[in-house]
Parts: C-alpha cells; structure tokens; sequence
C-alpha cells in the first residue's frame, strides 16, 4: 500500500503591499499522511471538519482534472498547528497536501509548477499556495493560470511575531469587504511600496520597511472586520515594530527588529513568536 506523509507550514499573506501576491512561510505546521485504502476515510481531523473536507477535496480535484476516479485513501491529520481561519493560510496548506497527496497516488506525472499553479487555481491567488510549496518569501502572479513566481530569502535581522485572537474571520468575508475599484494615486503609493519591499525584507532595512509596509491599499477596509485590531496596530506600532493584517485576518503580524516579548493586555489575543520556515513543504 502506497504511503506518504506531508508537512505543510503556514503562511502569513499581503505583507500590507502585496495583496494576493506576496507571501511568506513560517514555522507553524500541519502534517497529513495518505495511505491507500479500500475507502475515502478521513481520521484525526476536528469535527467540523470531517465534511467537506479541504484536503479531501482537493485531492480529488486533481484527479477530476485528468478524468480519472480518485484512488481511494486514507487521510490522517497528524499534527494541526495552523489555526484555522485566522489568516494563516490554513486552507492553502489543505490544498497543497490534497494535490500533492494525489500527485503521488498518479506516480508523480506533474511537476512542482504544475502544482503550484493547480493549487493557486483552487485556491483563487498565490500568495499563500507559493510560500507553502517553497519556503521564504515569495512574490506570484499568474499568467492565464501559469503562476510566474520568485523567492527571496528574508533577513535574519528581522523577527516574526503573530497576535492571534481567539475569533476567526472568514476570507470570504474579508474579500467581501473590498471595493471594486480603487483611486489611481493609491493605487500607485501601493505600488511603488510593494516593487520593493521584497528587496528590503531580504536587506532587513527596518527603517525603510516600516514605509514600504504601510497603507496595503485593502487593510482599511478589513481592520473594522477585526475587533480590537486597530487598538493594538496603535500600541505596538513603534520604532522597532510593524504591525500589518495577515493574510485576510484576523492575525496580525508583527514585523521587528528585536526579538522582545510583547506584552497584550487584551486577553482575547495570544502572542505567538514565529520564524521564516526556508523549506517549504516536506515530502516523506
Ligand atoms: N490575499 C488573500 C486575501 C489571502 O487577503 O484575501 C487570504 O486568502
């Protein structure tokens, strides 16, 4: 019987600039282990999500793509460290597993390309799909479906810290929340911001990352969405931390140039330290 076992890590998304484009991994994991079964069985997974399961389906997502019949399998989740709708990248990680779970049960036909860019259809962006696939730092776009991407390393002057809050905040909501179009002259503040902030997150430039980070042309429309978010942006926010929404929130990443303890005394938020995963997926 045909075995393997998927670590996957989270993701923080946007970075403030990179809306849909940038992301970057961090050492948070969940681990999945496929193994050939003589039925579709999921174990390990919490309630909710024994249905419409999303490493389940997108496992069979890639068969569908070719006209086959799912080989049958067993799921296992063996270890769940991504919180789960908190803007973690939690469903990108699903994702990646169920297609690279699938991948292997066909005999590996596809490459990691074709995967990034069949789970980044799934998934509706790359921002969270690349860094989970690759480690680092990533930038993405897709051309007609074909993601163009790149990797950077990100500097070890800089420390990672999440602030997670014990509610989470559907993406569908925080997409939900979003103009249809936007004005021209922030649109190009973005822009200009967003060219180079993945060379400065390399440099570990903090002083100019602390201008290249700021005004991510969608964070004023979603820090309403995120109660006693904008409260603490306004605490923590000072020389030596950055403050942005993660992903569609609600976490907030914070982005320092120490690594000192941050002390919340809103106690519906717990601080979480992390650090820049270089690996991306791991296959055994
Ligand atoms: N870029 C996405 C968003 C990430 O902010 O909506 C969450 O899927």
């Amino acid at each position: 019987m045909r075995k393997i076992i998927i670590k996957v890590p989270a993701t923080s998304a946007n970075l403030g600039v990179g809306f849909d484009c940038l992301g970057l991994a961090l050492n948070l994991y969940n681990k999945y282990q496929f193994e050939e079964a003589s039925d579709f069985i999921l174990e390990g997974f919490e309630e909710e999500y024994s249905k419409d399961n999303l490493v389940l389906s997108s496992y069979k997502r890639l068969f569908s793509e070719i006209d086959k019949d799912p080989i049958k399998v067993k799921i296992t989740q063996l270890e769940n460290n991504i919180p789960c709708c908190r803007g973690l990248g939690s469903s990108a990680s699903c994702i990646v597993a169920g297609v690279i779970g699938a991948n292997f049960m066909l005999g590996n036909i596809y490459n990691i390309d074709e995967l990034i860019d069949f789970a980044s259809m799934i998934e509706g962006h790359p921002d969270n799909v690349l860094p989970c696939f690759l480690g680092g730092l990533t930038s993405g776009l897709s051309d007609m479906g074909e993601i163009i991407y790149t990797k950077y390393d990100v500097s070890n002057k800089l420390f990672f810290k999440l602030l997670i809050p014990n509610f989470s905040l559907a993406t569908s909501v925080a997409r939900g929340a979003l103009p249809s179009e936007v004005c021209f002259k922030e649109a190009m503040d973005n822009l200009a911001k967003a060219v180079s902030l993945p060379l400065l997150l390399s440099q570990g430039d903090f002083k100019a990352l602390k201008v290249a980070t700021r005004g991510g042309i969608h964070e004023k429309y979603r820090y309403p969405l995120i109660d006693g978010a904008e409260k603490l942006v306004y605490e923590i926010t000072d020389e030596d931390n950055i403050v942005l929404i993660s992903g569609a929130g609600p976490t907030l990443l914070v982005i320092s140039q120490n690594d000192n303890d941050i002390e919340l005394n809103n106690k519906d938020w717990k601080v979480v330290k992390v650090k820049i995963d270089k690996r991306g997926v791991e296959i055994k």
